[in-house]
Protein backbone atom coordinates (compact mmCIF):
# COMPACT_ATOMS: atom_id res chain seq x y z
CA UNK A 1 0.00 0.00 0.00
CA UNK A 2 2.83 3.00 0.97
CA UNK A 3 6.08 2.45 2.37
CA UNK A 4 8.61 5.28 4.25
CA UNK A 5 12.12 5.06 3.77
CA UNK A 6 14.33 6.21 6.59
CA UNK A 7 18.38 6.79 6.82
CA UNK A 8 20.69 5.90 9.18
CA UNK A 9 22.52 8.60 10.94
CA UNK A 10 25.53 9.19 12.89
CA UNK A 11 25.52 11.77 15.64
CA UNK A 12 27.92 13.47 18.41
CA UNK A 13 30.56 13.68 15.47
CA UNK A 14 33.22 13.40 18.40
CA UNK A 15 33.47 16.94 19.88
CA UNK A 16 29.25 17.61 19.34
CA UNK A 17 28.20 14.91 21.69
CA UNK A 18 24.36 14.62 22.06
CA UNK A 19 24.10 17.73 19.53
CA UNK A 20 25.57 16.97 16.77
CA UNK A 21 23.70 14.50 14.14
CA UNK A 22 24.57 13.57 10.26
CA UNK A 23 21.94 11.33 7.93
CA UNK A 24 23.81 8.22 5.98
CA UNK A 25 22.92 6.76 2.41
CA UNK A 26 21.87 3.98 4.43
CA UNK A 27 18.13 2.94 4.68
CA UNK A 28 15.66 1.09 6.63
CA UNK A 29 12.50 0.81 4.62
CA UNK A 30 9.35 -0.17 5.96
CA UNK A 31 6.14 -1.71 3.78
CA UNK A 32 2.41 -1.08 5.24
CA UNK A 33 -0.69 -2.40 3.71
CA UNK A 34 -3.79 -2.94 5.84
CA UNK A 35 -4.92 -6.21 7.40
CA UNK A 36 -7.26 -7.65 10.55
CA UNK A 37 -4.39 -7.61 12.55
CA UNK A 38 -1.10 -6.23 13.11
CA UNK A 39 1.47 -8.25 11.98
CA UNK A 40 5.38 -7.60 11.87
CA UNK A 41 7.73 -9.40 9.48
CA UNK A 42 11.75 -8.41 9.78
CA UNK A 43 14.47 -8.81 6.66
CA UNK A 44 17.87 -8.07 6.97
CA UNK A 45 19.09 -6.65 9.43
CA UNK A 46 17.57 -7.31 13.09
CA UNK A 47 15.55 -10.19 12.88
CA UNK A 48 15.97 -10.48 16.13
CA UNK A 49 13.70 -7.82 16.97
CA UNK A 50 9.96 -7.34 18.49
CA UNK A 51 7.45 -8.52 16.16
CA UNK A 52 5.08 -8.14 18.98
CA UNK A 53 3.64 -5.34 20.91
CA UNK A 54 6.92 -4.20 21.60
CA UNK A 55 8.56 -3.96 17.83
CA UNK A 56 9.55 -0.51 17.96
CA UNK A 57 7.81 0.89 14.92
CA UNK A 58 4.70 0.17 16.18
CA UNK A 59 4.45 1.31 19.51
CA UNK A 60 5.73 4.73 17.73
CA UNK A 61 2.37 4.43 15.66
CA UNK A 62 0.11 3.30 18.38
CA UNK A 63 1.93 6.42 20.56
CA UNK A 64 1.07 8.89 17.51
CA UNK A 65 -2.89 7.74 17.36
CA UNK A 66 -3.00 7.51 21.15
CA UNK A 67 -1.44 11.66 21.33
CA UNK A 68 -3.83 12.25 18.24
CA UNK A 69 -6.58 9.90 19.78
CA UNK A 70 -7.29 8.23 16.80
CA UNK A 71 -8.13 4.34 16.50
CA UNK A 72 -5.37 2.37 15.41
CA UNK A 73 -6.05 0.59 11.91
CA UNK A 74 -4.60 -2.39 11.84
CA UNK A 75 -1.64 -3.30 9.19
CA UNK A 76 1.01 -5.63 8.45
CA UNK A 77 4.19 -4.19 8.25
CA UNK A 78 7.10 -5.73 6.97
CA UNK A 79 10.52 -4.03 7.80
CA UNK A 80 13.75 -4.07 5.22
CA UNK A 81 16.24 -3.31 7.30
CA UNK A 82 19.84 -2.49 6.10
CA UNK A 83 21.44 -0.36 9.23
CA UNK A 84 23.07 -3.08 11.55
CA UNK A 85 21.12 -2.71 15.30
CA UNK A 86 23.37 -1.36 18.44
CA UNK A 87 25.82 0.25 16.36
CA UNK A 88 25.69 3.69 16.53
CA UNK A 89 23.75 4.08 13.57
CA UNK A 90 20.24 5.37 14.12
CA UNK A 91 18.64 2.06 13.73
CA UNK A 92 16.13 2.74 16.39
CA UNK A 93 15.49 5.98 15.09
CA UNK A 94 14.59 4.83 11.90
CA UNK A 95 11.74 2.80 13.80
CA UNK A 96 10.37 5.55 15.81
CA UNK A 97 10.30 8.08 12.47
CA UNK A 98 8.83 5.18 10.20
CA UNK A 99 5.90 4.66 12.82
CA UNK A 100 4.94 8.45 13.17
CA UNK A 101 4.98 8.83 9.46
CA UNK A 102 2.96 5.71 8.85
CA UNK A 103 0.68 7.62 11.00
CA UNK A 104 0.44 10.65 9.27
CA UNK A 105 -0.21 8.03 6.20
CA UNK A 106 -2.85 5.72 7.71
CA UNK A 107 -5.21 8.44 9.01
CA UNK A 108 -4.57 11.61 6.75
CA UNK A 109 -2.73 13.57 8.90
CA UNK A 110 -0.19 16.43 8.13
CA UNK A 111 1.97 16.96 11.04
CA UNK A 112 4.24 19.96 11.67
CA UNK A 113 7.91 18.29 11.68
CA UNK A 114 7.72 19.78 15.47
CA UNK A 115 4.97 17.81 16.01
CA UNK A 116 7.08 14.49 14.94
CA UNK A 117 9.96 15.71 16.46
CA UNK A 118 8.38 16.16 19.82
CA UNK A 119 6.30 12.59 19.46
CA UNK A 120 9.67 11.11 18.67
CA UNK A 121 11.71 12.37 21.97
CA UNK A 122 9.18 11.33 23.88
CA UNK A 123 10.10 7.62 23.00
CA UNK A 124 13.78 7.75 22.89
CA UNK A 125 15.42 11.44 24.03
CA UNK A 126 18.19 11.77 22.09
CA UNK A 127 17.31 14.30 18.95
CA UNK A 128 20.83 13.54 17.49
CA UNK A 129 19.70 10.40 15.63
CA UNK A 130 15.83 11.34 15.47
CA UNK A 131 16.14 14.94 13.85
CA UNK A 132 18.55 13.65 10.70
CA UNK A 133 16.56 10.55 10.41
CA UNK A 134 13.10 13.01 9.62
CA UNK A 135 15.36 15.50 8.29
CA UNK A 136 18.47 14.15 6.63
CA UNK A 137 21.33 16.16 6.13
CA UNK A 138 23.70 17.54 9.15
CA UNK A 139 21.31 18.78 11.74
CA UNK A 140 22.34 20.76 15.23
CA UNK A 141 19.40 20.52 17.68
CA UNK A 142 18.59 20.83 21.53
CA UNK A 143 16.16 19.04 23.96
CA UNK A 144 15.92 20.10 27.12
CA UNK A 145 12.53 18.28 28.09
CA UNK A 146 10.80 21.00 26.59
CA UNK A 147 12.18 23.67 24.12
CA UNK A 148 13.07 22.19 21.24
CA UNK A 149 15.64 23.94 18.38
CA UNK A 150 17.31 22.49 15.76
CA UNK A 151 19.22 23.73 12.52
CA UNK A 152 19.94 21.85 9.96
CA UNK A 153 23.40 22.92 7.51
CA UNK A 154 24.69 22.58 4.16
CA UNK A 155 27.32 19.44 4.16
CA UNK A 156 30.12 19.73 2.04
CA UNK A 157 29.36 17.46 -1.10
CA UNK A 158 32.91 16.12 -1.44
CA UNK A 159 32.77 14.32 1.85
CA UNK A 160 31.81 10.40 2.27
CA UNK A 161 31.26 9.23 5.65
CA UNK A 162 33.41 5.81 5.98
CA UNK A 163 31.98 3.49 8.77
CA UNK A 164 34.16 0.52 10.19
CA UNK A 165 31.10 -1.78 12.20
CA UNK A 166 32.44 -4.30 14.57
CA UNK A 167 30.28 -7.58 14.41
CA UNK A 168 29.32 -6.62 18.60
CA UNK A 169 26.19 -4.54 19.94
CA UNK A 170 26.75 -1.94 22.01
CA UNK A 171 23.35 -0.46 24.21
CA UNK A 172 23.02 3.07 24.73
CA UNK A 173 21.93 2.81 28.02
CA UNK A 174 25.18 0.52 28.85
CA UNK A 175 27.29 3.05 26.65
CA UNK A 176 25.63 5.96 28.50
CA UNK A 177 26.25 4.20 32.24
CA UNK A 178 29.71 5.00 31.94
CA UNK A 179 29.68 8.81 31.39
CA UNK A 180 30.76 11.23 33.92
CA UNK A 181 28.39 12.88 35.22
CA UNK A 182 29.93 16.07 36.48
CA UNK A 183 32.99 17.23 33.69
CA UNK A 184 35.57 19.63 34.29
CA UNK A 185 35.44 23.23 32.89
CA UNK A 186 38.75 22.63 31.02
CA UNK A 187 36.76 19.40 29.31
CA UNK A 188 33.85 21.45 28.50
CA UNK A 189 35.68 24.70 27.49
CA UNK A 190 37.83 21.46 25.18
CA UNK A 191 34.60 20.72 23.78
CA UNK A 192 33.03 23.78 22.96
CA UNK A 193 36.03 25.26 21.20
CA UNK A 194 35.78 22.23 18.97
CA UNK A 195 32.21 21.68 18.02
CA UNK A 196 32.49 25.66 17.15
CA UNK A 197 35.31 24.90 15.28
CA UNK A 198 33.67 21.83 13.50
CA UNK A 199 30.96 23.50 12.17
CA UNK A 200 32.74 26.25 10.92
CA UNK A 201 35.80 24.38 8.84
CA UNK A 202 32.43 22.49 7.72
CA UNK A 203 31.24 25.71 6.57
CA UNK A 204 34.21 27.22 4.98
CA UNK A 205 35.64 23.69 3.56
CA UNK A 206 39.11 23.92 5.92
CA UNK A 207 39.00 20.48 6.11
CA UNK A 208 42.60 20.26 7.61
CA UNK A 209 41.23 21.73 10.91
CA UNK A 210 38.72 18.47 11.45
CA UNK A 211 41.34 16.37 12.55
CA UNK A 212 41.79 19.22 15.59
CA UNK A 213 37.73 20.13 15.43
CA UNK A 214 36.72 16.20 16.51
CA UNK A 215 38.62 15.62 19.76
CA UNK A 216 36.37 14.57 22.42
CA UNK A 217 36.53 15.11 25.98
CA UNK A 218 32.88 13.98 26.97
CA UNK A 219 31.67 10.81 25.72
CA UNK A 220 34.94 9.20 23.56
CA UNK A 221 37.23 8.48 26.51
CA UNK A 222 34.87 6.87 28.77
CA UNK A 223 33.67 4.62 25.94
CA UNK A 224 36.64 3.90 24.69
CA UNK A 225 36.92 0.94 27.04
CA UNK A 226 33.53 -0.92 25.77
CA UNK A 227 35.50 -0.96 22.64
CA UNK A 228 38.57 -2.94 21.67
CA UNK A 229 41.17 -1.16 19.66
CA UNK A 230 38.98 1.76 19.69
CA UNK A 231 42.36 4.32 19.27
CA UNK A 232 44.36 1.57 16.83
CA UNK A 233 41.01 2.10 14.16
CA UNK A 234 41.32 6.02 14.71
CA UNK A 235 44.94 5.90 14.36
CA UNK A 236 44.84 3.48 10.81
CA UNK A 237 42.42 5.42 9.57
CA UNK A 238 43.98 8.91 9.97
CA UNK A 239 47.32 7.36 8.63
CA UNK A 240 45.36 6.31 5.52
CA UNK A 241 44.10 9.85 4.95
CA UNK A 242 40.82 10.39 6.84
CA UNK A 243 40.16 13.69 7.52
CA UNK A 244 38.27 13.53 10.84
CA UNK A 245 37.28 10.15 13.06
CA UNK A 246 35.29 9.95 15.88
CA UNK A 247 33.29 6.91 17.32
CA UNK A 248 29.47 6.82 15.45
CA UNK A 249 26.86 7.95 18.23
CA UNK A 250 26.87 5.78 21.09
CA UNK A 251 29.40 3.49 19.57
CA UNK A 252 30.68 0.91 18.50
CA UNK A 253 30.70 1.53 15.28
CA UNK A 254 33.83 3.99 14.14
CA UNK A 255 32.98 6.77 11.65
CA UNK A 256 35.84 8.87 9.25
CA UNK A 257 35.09 11.81 6.67
CA UNK A 258 37.21 11.80 4.04
CA UNK A 259 37.50 13.32 0.32
CA UNK A 260 39.86 10.80 -0.93
CA UNK A 261 41.37 7.30 -0.12
CA UNK A 262 37.79 5.72 1.10
CA UNK A 263 38.68 2.19 0.56
CA UNK A 264 41.63 2.46 1.73
CA UNK A 265 40.33 3.56 4.55
CA UNK A 266 37.91 1.25 5.24
CA UNK A 267 40.04 -1.53 4.96
CA UNK A 268 42.54 0.05 7.60
CA UNK A 269 39.56 0.19 9.66
CA UNK A 270 38.70 -2.96 9.37
CA UNK A 271 42.22 -4.65 10.06
CA UNK A 272 42.66 -2.57 13.07
CA UNK A 273 39.93 -4.21 14.57
CA UNK A 274 40.63 -7.52 13.55
CA UNK A 275 44.35 -7.28 15.06
CA UNK A 276 42.02 -6.82 18.21
CA UNK A 277 40.15 -10.31 17.50
CA UNK A 278 36.67 -8.10 16.29
CA UNK A 279 35.32 -9.18 12.77
CA UNK A 280 34.24 -5.92 11.46
CA UNK A 281 33.36 -4.58 8.25
CA UNK A 282 33.18 -1.20 6.76
CA UNK A 283 30.15 0.99 4.46
CA UNK A 284 31.00 3.54 2.33
CA UNK A 285 28.47 6.17 2.40
CA UNK A 286 27.36 9.67 1.63
CA UNK A 287 25.10 12.01 3.68
CA UNK A 288 21.37 11.47 3.00
CA UNK A 289 20.14 15.20 2.51
CA UNK A 290 16.46 14.53 2.18
CA UNK A 291 15.31 12.35 5.55
CA UNK A 292 12.55 10.38 5.85
CA UNK A 293 9.87 9.82 2.40
CA UNK A 294 7.05 7.96 1.65
CA UNK A 295 6.38 5.82 -1.13
CA UNK A 296 2.77 5.36 -2.43
CA UNK A 297 2.14 1.29 -3.63
CA UNK A 298 4.79 -1.30 -3.63
CA UNK A 299 8.44 0.52 -4.25
CA UNK A 300 11.32 -1.29 -3.19
N1 LIG B 1 24.16 11.23 21.61
C1 LIG B 1 23.77 9.90 22.00
C2 LIG B 1 24.88 9.28 22.82
C3 LIG B 1 23.55 9.10 20.77
O1 LIG B 1 26.03 9.48 22.47
O2 LIG B 1 24.60 8.60 23.80
C4 LIG B 1 22.74 7.89 21.02
O3 LIG B 1 21.41 8.12 20.60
Amino acid sequence: MFSVKVPASTSNLGCGFDTFGLALSLYNEFFFERSDRFIVEIEGEGRHLHKDENNLLLKAYLKACEYFGKDPKPTRVVQKNRIPTGRGLGSSATAIIGGITAFEVLHGEKLSQEEKLKLSLSMEPHPDNLFPALLGGFVISLWDGERLVYTKLDFPEDIKVVVAVPDFELSTSMARSVLEQNVSLSDAVNNIQRASLMVACLCNKEYHLLKEAVKDRLHQPYRAKLIPGFFKVIDRAYQEGALAVFLSGAGPSVASFSNRNFENIGKAMVRAFEEEGIIAKYLLLDVDQEGAKVYEGSHS
